[in-house]
This record gives C-alpha cells, structure tokens and sequence, in this order.
C-alpha cells in the first residue's frame, strides 16, 4: 500500500495535532486500562525508544530473551494514539497483548491522556529531553517519517519548533504540564534523556526502585547492553525497520543519540534565542535542563 500523505496540523481541543494520532480519538479516550499497565510518555524525539526497550527488557529480558522473539518493539509497546492508514492501530495492538504488564507508549499532554490509567493508579515513566536536542532530532526524522509536516529548511522549523507549531503541541507545555502532574500523582517517575546518556546504570536502579522489580547482577549487566545506543541500532527489532512511514534511508531512526548534537546545528544567535526563549517557562516550574554533560 502506498504511504498516505503528510498530514497537516489543526487544532484538537486546544493542541496542535495530526490525524494520524486523533483518527482512532473516540476508542482512545474509552480506553480501558488495567492497574498494572505501564504508560511510557514523552514529547517525541525525546527518547522514548530507549526508555521502552529499557523497560521491555526490564520486564522481559529473562523470559522472553531477544532471539526467541520477531516482534519489532513498536508492536511489543504500542503507541496508544497511533492510527495511520493501513497499519494497525495503537490502541487495537494493545488489546492484543497477552503479557503482565502490558508497556503503552504514548506521546499525548497530560490533559488528554484517558480517565482510565489515573483510575487504575498506572504507573507511568515519562522522559523529558533538553528543547535543543529535541528540535535537531525532529528534523531529520520529519525528513524521514511521513506521519509529520514536511520540515522545510533548519531556520523555518527551529522557529515553528519554538513557537509549539509541532504535533503534540509546544515543548515547553508538554514537558512542564507532565512535570506539575508529576508533584500530585505519586506513581509518575520523570526522567531526564540527558541523566540516562551520564549514567544509565543508576538511573536503571532508580527506574527498578519505582517499578519494584529487582534485577540481578547478571541481568542488569545484559539490560545493558542490549540499550546501547550501538546494540539497539544494529537490531532490526529495535531500529524501527520497517516502521510505520519511515523512510530509514533519508535518516536512521538510531541517527547519533547523543547530549549536545545541537552545536552542530544550531547558529550562536539560534542558540541564545531559544535559551532565552524557553528559559522563564522552564525555570519558573521549577524544571532543569542541561544541554551538555
Ligand atoms: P537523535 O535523533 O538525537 O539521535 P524517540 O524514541 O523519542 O523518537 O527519540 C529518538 C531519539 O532517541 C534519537 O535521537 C535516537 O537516536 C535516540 N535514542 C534512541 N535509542 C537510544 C539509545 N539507546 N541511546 C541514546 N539515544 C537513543
């Protein structure tokens, strides 16, 4: 079947949006969830990838080893709001799941996210990255995967970035609405993609204490490996081979996964402008990023 079209961006309920991830709303909205679904959430380029196949392997590294399994990760953690045509949708593939616990990524503000998983008191992991890094990763994969507006050149999308024109809705609101949610709902564990690129290891450890699950020596060590940005780039099941209107030869999913790319993308002036721009939103949270380590 040949790709749909790029979608275009209209306001949903107050959120810029595409209809690749509202089509499916009304089944999204009644979502049932069950107490023991984990909800992985981020803005996207943010990390999420790595986050997922972190807690899969976390959950199923032991029983369901890597090469005992062909499912790709986007099919073994469905993105809940997803629905492009002629691919199965987010929410169906969930249904379909017969593992405990279920892994749901999703990429929706926290006001949208359904009733159902506050219900049930899921817990939910959300990782947050540095705007910077953010901007430069949705670049080139905007290029490469059709489910977003064409970016044009840098200047023109780091301006439309800064001011939230971007599925899912400003940076800033998404990072921040999550980070207030976070200070309320005590099974929301935030994380930072800059903490998990300086020390994965304790981060892993922090990850394991809320989820409480205990990993051995030996367990930890293959989790890993297997998340190396190298490992995860090399594996078809986690490199987004053949993913969902990808095109992976305009850009790798698994392009460079570093803290810092930014420099080589943005100008000093492009630089100062969205320090300055995002820095009263960000600090007036109570909210830090670093851009380097
Ligand atoms: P870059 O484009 O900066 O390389 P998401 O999964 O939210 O779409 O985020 C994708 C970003 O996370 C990409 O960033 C990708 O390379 C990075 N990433 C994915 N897996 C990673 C890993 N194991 N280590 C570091 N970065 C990773």
């Amino acid at each position: 079947m040949e790709a749909p079209p790029r979608p275009q961006l209209f306001d949903f309920q107050g959120v810029l949006m595409t209809k690749f991830n509202t089509d499916n709303w009304e089944n999204v909205k009644n979502f049932k969830a069950k107490p023991d679904d984990i909800v992985i959430a981020t803005y996207p380029k943010s990390g999420t990838t790595w986050a997922c196949y972190l807690l899969d392997r976390i959950y199923f590294g032991k029983t369901h080893p890597e090469k005992e399994t062909s499912l790709p990760l986007f099919l073994r953690v469905p993105y809940l709001e997803q629905s492009v045509p002629g691919h199965p949708k987010g929410k169906d593939l969930i249904d379909q799941l017969t593992i405990t616990p279920r892994l749901i990524k999703t990429h929706l503000p926290v006001q949208f996210v359904p009733e159902t998983f506050w219900e049930q008191n899921c817990k939910i992991i959300y990782v947050a990255r540095n705007p910077k890094d953010v901007a430069v990763s949705h670049f080139h994969f905007s290029h490469m995967s059709s489910a977003h507006p064409d970016p044009g050149d840098w200047n023109g999308f780091l301006q439309r970035f800064m001011q939230g024109k971007m599925a899912y809705g400003a940076w800033h609101e998404h990072v921040v609405g999550w980070w207030e949610k976070k200070q309320t709902y005590p099974n929301l564990h935030y994380i930072f993609y800059e903490d998990l690129s300086e020390n994965l290891g304790r981060e892993t450890d922090e990850l394991c204490g809320f989820l409480g699950v205990s990993l051995s020596a030996e367990q930890k060590e293959s989790i890993m490996t297997a998340v190396k940005f190298d490992n995860m780039k090399d594996n078809n099941l986690t490199n987004f081979t053949n993913g969902p209107l990808m095109n992976l030869k305009v850009s790798p999913f698994m392009r460079k996964g570093k803290v810092g790319d930014w420099k080589n993308h943005f100008t000093v002036a492009q630089s100062q402008h969205c320090d300055e721009h995002y820095k009263q939103q960000i600090q007036s949270a109570g909210l830090h990023f670093r851009t380097e380590l």
